[in-house]
């Protein structure tokens, strides 16, 4: 099943926004299976972020995620990838649809408090970045058969 990368950026943690946000795709039938609350390096910041490195804005992006803990996840589930960018809305929180995590929740660009992976290649890449193979937990959940039926 498919699996993205979502994170809470200090931002949202520091905002006290990690149960609406966890709920989030919780409450749509996506599956967490992998969750820790860590504060990364700047040198970790810069990998995660590394396609960004020509923007004028990739050292002071990486200073702001290594500057408090981020809450990392896997989430799983049927689209969750595009799914997971459609709850998170657009980059710029000012184009970010109500009812939107940053439509709702942000204002700034520079603090949009949540990351989600952009596409399977970079879904899989940012889980392997911020995750070890037994840091993923797989199970089924009762609440499967009902979130996708019975065939
Ligand atoms: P992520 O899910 O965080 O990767 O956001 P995104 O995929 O919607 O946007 P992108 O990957 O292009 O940019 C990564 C992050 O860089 C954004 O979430 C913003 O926090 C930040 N960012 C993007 N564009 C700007 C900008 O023009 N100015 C500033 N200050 N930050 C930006
Ligand atoms: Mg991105």
């Amino acid at each position: 099943m498919e699996r993205t990368f979502i994170a809470i950026k200090p931002d949202g943690v520091q905002r006290g926004l990690i149960a609406e946000i966890v709920s989030r795709f919780e409450r749509k039938g996506f599956k967490l299976v992998a969750i820790k609350l860590v504060v990364p390096s700047k040198d970790f910041a810069q990998k995660h972020y590394h396609d960004l490195k020509e923007r004028p804005f990739f050292s002071g992006l990486c200073d702001f995620l290594s500057s408090g803990p981020v809450l990392a996840m896997v989430w799983e589930g049927e689209g969750v990838i595009k799914y997971g960018r459609k709850l998170i809305g657009a980059t710029d929180p000012q184009k970010s649809e109500p009812g939107t995590i940053r439509g709702d929740l942000a204002v700034v660009v520079g603090r949009n408090i949540i990351h989600g992976s952009d596409g399977p290649e970079t879904a899989e890449d940012e889980i392997n970045l911020w995750f070890k193979p037994e840091e993923l937990v797989s199970y089924t959940s009762n609440a499967e058969k009902w979130v996708y039926g019975q065939n």
